[in-house]
């Protein structure tokens, strides 16, 4: 008998092998050069980052919630003001809003995409929220001013943008894009009549290096990218103590900057990325191909025709999840799930009182989904397996239900 080998959910070693010469070569350079803390390779990186989401202006930072708490900062998001977004998502999106001072309110999520719905953010505006005398938009549920969204591109998806930025327009709200999991998305924009790269289409875009993701760092870091270069020089300021000039302090700032060896590492990476984001694609297409052609469906990732996703993730949905898990984890499979628990009913946000019922598609998506092995060097027969297991899973699921309701059936037989 042959044992099938393991498949995991994701291998980071696999491109660190494929690019050792190159990336032995970038630490090399940084020993020899000793410039650790920001210098060329820093700005070269910068440079080429905003290139690649068609964005004018990169700062890099030291994580992905760093870059969206010091985007929103620098949006003047102050104590005591609401950011909207979504409740499925990385707790890091909302550790950002209260870590810039202010309160996060949720609205649910598009139950296909698994991104904000704007229908939901709309229904939140007018219903929510009201206009106190002086014009300002105030939060029912909390009392105090509404000044910005974010969206999340989840999964390596863009949010449907026009929407949320004609709704942002009209109720004069900053829109900063949390694009951590979708380096490259795109999104076909009816207004602009053009496709548009996640990170070009809000305020800032906050986007994180962490090593699982599609640009991952050899450790920690993030960027913000924006086209306001005034926003970018105020980012630039608050990663660095709040000084332009060495020790001249116009604030307070953090400690937040990317290190020059991750920004060589990253820039290195880079130029793969695209080659890296098409392979995902390729992978998720045949996913979608392998599902399509078999009788126990499962609930697989919708595309829209506007949408170009990156893949981050690949993620299906069914009904008994713990199972499926239990099931793939036994025949070797990884898996994961992102995310198990909403925010609004996690322990961290008691105090926001939210309850069970009030999103019922991020409730109903984070009882159900499960991230499948998603990454560039995953084969075509490792595919094949996966998807055989989740269907034996899904058949012998299904066969269960036929034969309890037949049971039940000869019970009311009997008994009538
Ligand atoms: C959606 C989302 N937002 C924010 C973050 C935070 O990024 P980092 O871990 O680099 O701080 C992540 C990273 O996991 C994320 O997935």
């Amino acid at each position: 008998m042959t044992v099938a080998k393991s498949i995991p959910f994701l291998n980071l070693v696999a491109p660190h092998i494929e690019l050792e010469q190159e990336l032995v070569g970038v630490f090399r350079q940084a020993l020899h050069s000793a410039s650790f803390i920001g210098g060329r390779m820093v700005d070269e990186f910068e440079k080429a980052f905003a290139e690649f989401c068609d964005a004018k202006q990169t700062v890099a930072v030291s994580s992905g919630t760093d870059a969206l708490r010091f985007a929103l900062m620098a949006c003047n998001v102050k104590a005591g003001d609401v950011v909207v977004t979504v409740p499925n998502t990385f707790i890091a999106t909302t550790e950002a809003i209260s870590q810039a001072g202010a309160l996060p309110e949720f609205v649910d999520i598009d139950e296909r995409t698994y991104n904000m719905n704007p229908d939901k953010l709309q229904e939140y505006l007018e219903k929510q929220c009201s206009r106190d005398k002086s014009g300002t938009l105030i939060s029912q549920r909390s009392g105090r001013p509404v000044m910005a969204v974010v969206p999340v591109h989840l999964y390596g998806q863009t949010a449907n943008m026009d929407p949320i930025l004609r709704l942002a327009e009209s109720y004069g709200l900053m829109v900063v894009e949390d694009a951590c999991q979708a380096h490259g998305a795109k999104y076909f924009s009816r207004r602009h009549n053009c496709w548009m790269k996640a990170g070009s289409m809000g305020r800032a875009a906050a986007f994180s290096f962490y090593p699982g993701k599609n640009l991952g760092a050899c450790g920690e870091g993030g960027a913000v990218t924006t086209n306001d270069p005034v926003l970018a020089d105020k980012i630039r300021m608050l990663r660095d103590h709040g000084q332009a000039k060495k020790y001249y302090h116009d604030m307070e700032g953090y400690n937040g900057r990317l290190d020059a060896i991750q920004a060589g590492l990253l820039h290195a990476k880079l130029t793969h990325l695209p080659k890296w984001n098409a392979r995902r694609r390729e992978r998720a297409a045949e996913y979608n191909r392998l599902f399509a052609a078999a009788d126990h469906a499962v609930v697989t990732p919708r595309e829209h025709s506007w949408s170009r996703a990156v893949y981050h993730l690949y993620v299906i949905r069914t009904e008994d999840r713990d199972g499926m898990i239990s099931h793939l984890n036994r025949a070797g499979i990884g898996t994961g799930i992102h995310y198990p628990i909403p925010l609004h009913l996690q322990k961290a946000y008691i105090a926001l009182n939210y309850h069970l019922g009030d999103f019922p598609a991020a409730e109903k998506a984070a009882a159900e989904i499960v991230s499948l092995p998603m990454f560039p060097q995953l084969t075509k027969v490792q595919q094949a397996r996966v998807v055989e297991e989740v269907l034996r899973f899904t058949s012998e699921l299904s066969r269960k239900q036929v034969e309890s309701e037949a049971s039940s059936f000869a019970t009311l037989d009997r008994t009538a």
